[in-house]
């Protein structure tokens, strides 16, 4: 099938090459020209395992290719996907702009029947609003066509893995010929397709993004109950998860959500309620449970160095989780911000395998970069780990030991055994277990 997709972000770059790699022929656009000539000389835009060599591969098949000429993308497809951003306003409210700028266009591009799919997170009602940005800015009234609802569920650092292997696909449809056009497209998935009506896929992908955002913030106030009452936040993970209904996923205590969506969408979806009347106060204690979390690494580094005066901290991890360069709303901003207010003269040493370039944008607070876990941790006082690379939960302890002043490891996503740390001599507090701290500093 021919397919167009409308940017060339995470999800539209992914989505696209994926498509492609299914056999479709897929033209990519993108506004930015820059970025198009990067994808057309093979650099990617993102940092994505595995989404370069799939780029290359079906270029060479001529299956893929990248164009800023939305007109003659949307001429030759017969689906167009958006998959524009949806940013957060300051308000949380949702930015629709793009979303709204490409439907414009569109409108008056299209020479016969297509799908218009919004793939991009939007509120419950968008896709009538785009429907009715299409039909007037359309050149010919009698042309037909339809607007979709096919909502994304890609996790970065896996969106190539999550695209081929997801559960389910939903298709949100108002005809049987646009819902049967994308049965189609996604067949070759062998995955389960619900096919619904519009609204409820639009509120199906927030409820989801906030459903798993409730775990995470669920299981930190638990985590935070845990140390108080000498419990082992591990222990308590591994007995609820094992109830199927509960499921052992996104039960893993640490500093907090962070990402391009959980912190939007949670945001997004209050507002979208508080619009039709509705106080959703549970989500608004998730944000709130959120926002707070990351302040137990600094209590937690205040109870073994009382005065950070003139030290330096070793941090061990940026971005907002493994396997991806995505700085949005990485705990590891917060965090040291509040740092470096709490003592303006502490040096940062921080080491991150593959978001240092990113985080030097997104931290505007001073901070020493190093490209080796052991230039950060040479001499440092202490080490604050925020993101669980593999890179950092390998590294030897006896290492870790040797190059830090001072044997002390806090452990904001409790990537290591209490009991190695304990063997190692190690002074190593973590999120809702049972931390032995040694005489403070
Ligand atoms: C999320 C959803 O998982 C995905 O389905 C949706 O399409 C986009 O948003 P993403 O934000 O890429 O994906 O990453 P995810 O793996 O969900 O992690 C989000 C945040 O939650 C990260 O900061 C991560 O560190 C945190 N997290 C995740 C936890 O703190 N504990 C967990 O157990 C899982």
């Amino acid at each position: 099938m021919k397919i167009a997709i409308v940017g060339t972000g995470y999800v539209g770059l992914t989505s696209g090459v994926c498509f492609s790699e299914l056999g479709n022929e897929v033209v990519c656009v993108d506004v930015n020209a820059e970025k198009i000539n990067q994808l057309n000389c093979g650099i990617m835009p993102i940092y994505e395992p595995g989404i370069k060599e799939l780029v290359i591969k079906n270029k060479e098949n001529k299956r893929l290719r990248f164009t800023t000429n939305l007109k003659e993308a949307v001429n030759r497809s017969e689906i167009i996907i958006i998959a524009v951003g949806t940013p957060s306003l300051l308000d949380g409210n949702v930015d629709l702009s793009y979303i709204f700028a490409v439907a414009n266009e569109i409108g008056s591009y299209i020479n016969n029947y297509k799908v218009i799919v919004n793939k991009s997170t939007v509120p419950v009602g968008t896709a009538d609003d785009v429907k009715r940005i299409i039909f007037n800015n359309l050149v010919d009234k009698k042309i037909d066509f339809d607007v979709a609802s096919v909502p994304e569920f890609l996790k970065e650092g896996s969106a190539i893995k999550d695209f081929f292997q997801t559960e389910r696909v939903i298709i949100g449809t108002e005809s049987n010929k646009a819902r049967d056009l994308l049965v189609k497209l996604h067949k070759p998935l062998n995955s389960s397709i619900q096919t619904t009506d519009i609204r409820s896929a639009e509120l199906i992908k927030y409820a989801a993004n906030s459903f798993l955002a409730m775990k995470i913030s669920f299981i930190n106030e638990i985590a935070n109950l845990a140390e108080l009452v000498g419990a082992d936040i591990k222990e308590v993970a591994r007995g609820i998860g094992s109830d199927s209904r509960i499921g052992n996923k996104f039960l893993n205590a640490g500093i907090g959500f962070g990402g391009a969506c959980f912190p939007k969408d949670t945001k997004g979806l209050v507002k979208i309620a508080e619009q039709v009347g509705l106080e959703f106060s549970l989500l608004q204690e998730v944000i709130h449970i959120n926002e707070r979390q990351y302040n137990v690494i600094l209590d937690k580094l205040k109870l073994v160095i009382p005065d950070l005066k003139g030290k330096k901290l070793a941090i061990l991890g940026l971005s907002f989780k493994p396997n991806t360069d995505d700085m949005r709303d990485a705990p590891s901003i917060s965090i040291i911000r509040e740092l470096m207010i709490m003592e303006p003269s502490l040096t940062i040493r921080a080491y991150d395998p593959i978001a240092i370039e990113s985080a030097k944008t997104a931290i505007k607070d001073n901070v020493q970069y190093f490209y080796t876990i052991e230039g950060a941790l040479q001499d440092a006082d202490a080490c604050i780990i925020l993101t669980e690379w593999e890179q950092i939960t390998s590294f030897s302890l006896d290492r870790y030991k040797q190059l830090l002043t001072s044997p002390i490891i806090i452990d904001g996503r409790n990537c290591f055994d209490s009991e190695d740390m304990d063997k190692a001599g190690i002074n190593y507090l973590s999120i809702g277990r049972q931390n032995k701290v040694y005489s403070p500093l």
